[in-house]
């Protein structure tokens, strides 16, 4: 058992299913204690029985402050002060930017930017009250790319890495680490339908192991895989025109290769 993982408390937003669900089930296999917190509440429930070792499936809506803060209230009271802290609830409409429905760009900044600053304000003063804590959130690489059809979910994905990044600032110097781990597409139902560009998708798998990664040694940019790191950098360098040749190469067009229909089931669900 690993010593940064084992007897740790960690609280997972959206961890019903995908990325949240897998990192959940690796921490608790480490020896974590996990509160899994999800909009589904009752396949939250379902996902930390099949976990089992203790694993807390609980009602969450990062939608709400007051949900927010009642997780991490019904996580403490359950298995004690919450060491980490994993915001990786999010949601994605795909399609053409003049086709997007106005609320969904409104639910994608709500829980994608606001619920992950709700999030960080209702858990950093705990840590820093006690004196240590960390603060994961899942973004994407798409907190530095914006693929055709993703204009709104890349803008919160860079909006959120820009919170973040202020927010680490003021928190130089203290007990709170704060970790932003930027994965490139997942197999999971957020991507469904999508196409992963140059390189091929992850499994939600790999992800988890970045972030058992990130409390094992904790820093801030986390690129899931890592090798990812160099070519965004390398994007930023050069000048427009080498960047667009790039990005034909390497960025899938969402707009054009995506199967909406494959989509329509979780957009409803999930973006209303
Ligand atoms: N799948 C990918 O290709 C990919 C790539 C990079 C980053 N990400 C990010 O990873 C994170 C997890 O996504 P995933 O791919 O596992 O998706 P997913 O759809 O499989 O899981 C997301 C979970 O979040 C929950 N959720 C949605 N809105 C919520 C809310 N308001 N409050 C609480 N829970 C809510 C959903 O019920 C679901 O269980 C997201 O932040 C996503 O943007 C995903």
């Amino acid at each position: 058992m690993s010593s940064r993982i084992a007897g740790r408390v960690v609280a997972i937003t959206g961890a019903a299913q995908g990325i949240g669900a897998a990192t959940a089930a690796l921490l608790a296999e480490r020896g974590a204690r996990v509160a899994l917190g999800d909009l589904d509440a009752a396949r939250a429930a379902q996902t930390a029985a099949r976990i089992g070792r203790g694993a807390l499936g609980l009602p969450l809506d990062v939608r709400e402050s007051a949900s927010v803060v009642a997780f991490l209230d019904a996580a403490e009271a359950a298995l004690g002060p919450v060491d980490v802290l994993v915001n990786n609830a999010g949601v994605m409409w795909v399609g053409p930017f003049a086709d997007e429905p106005e609320a969904a760009a409104e639910r994608m900044f709500d829980v994608n930017v606001h619920g992950v600053a709700r999030g960080v304000r209702a858990a950093a003063p705990r840590m820093l009250a006690r004196g240590r804590g960390q603060i994961i959130t899942v973004a994407s690489v798409a907190s530095h790319i914006a693929p055709a059809g993703e204009a709104t979910y890349a803008a919160t994905k860079h909006a959120v890495l820009g919170y973040l990044t202020g927010v680490r600032q003021e928190l130089r110097g203290t007990p709170v680490q704060l970790s932003v781990v930027m994965p490139i597409v997942v197999r999971t139902e957020l991507a469904a339908g999508t196409s992963s560009g140059g390189m091929p998708a992850l499994e939600p798998a790999a992800v988890a192991e970045a972030i058992a990664g990130a409390i094992e040694r904790p820093r801030f940019a986390v690129f899931v895989p890592a090798r990812v790191g160099p070519l965004v950098r390398l994007l930023a360098l050069l000048p427009q025109r080498g960047r667009d040749v790039l990005y034909r190469r390497l960025v899938p067009d969402q707009a054009r290769e995506t199967d909406a229909a494959a989509r329509l089931d979780y957009e409803r669900r999930m973006l209303g």
